[in-house]
């Protein structure tokens, strides 16, 4: 079994309440429940974290370091401008998807960068909750590759 991290960064936790054209109606735990039983199918363990402190997601992402495979995350707005969270994650060593449930390129200028791109396995976005099943796939092609 693979073992994956899914985090999530700031004001996730509000999904089902954030704007439904960009989030779709799915909450939090509803969304990991899913990813979950995807990863399941796939032969993956899916252990899940949110937050909305910078702090606390720096320090659980270097938790994850020799403890994951991989990491799937959607770093909400820090995504567009945290560099803090873009070292964590380099420093991690472990192959990470950056997903995102809006298409962030049809929407506001500042959503059009993303810190962590560059350094990402691969960047999902625009594909609402769908887009973590196809984070899940890339992980898993490059896990067995
Ligand atoms: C988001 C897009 C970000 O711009 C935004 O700040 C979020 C969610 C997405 O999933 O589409 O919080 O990462």
């Amino acid at each position: 079994m693979s073992r994956i991290a899914l985090v999530h960064g700031p004001n996730l936790n509000m999904l089902g309440r954030r704007p439904s054209e960009h989030y779709g109606t799915l909450t939090l735990p509803e969304l990991e429940s899913q990813v979950r039983a995807w990863g399941t199918e796939r032969g993956m363990v899916v252990g899940t974290f949110q937050t909305n402190f910078e702090g606390a997601m720096l320090e659980h992402l270097h938790g994850l370091a020799g403890a994951v495979d991989g990491i799937v995350i959607n770093p909400g707005a820090w995504t567009h401008y945290q560099y803090s969270v873009r070292d964590a994650l380099e420093s991690v060593g472990a192959p990470f998807v950056e997903v995102h449930l809006s298409d962030l390129d049809a929407r506001e200028n500042f959503r059009k960068v993303s810190v962590v791109r560059d350094i990402a396995l691969a960047t999902v976005k625009g594909k609402g909750p769908g887009g973590y099943r196809e984070a899940l796939d890339i992980l898993k092609a490059e896990l067995s590759a």
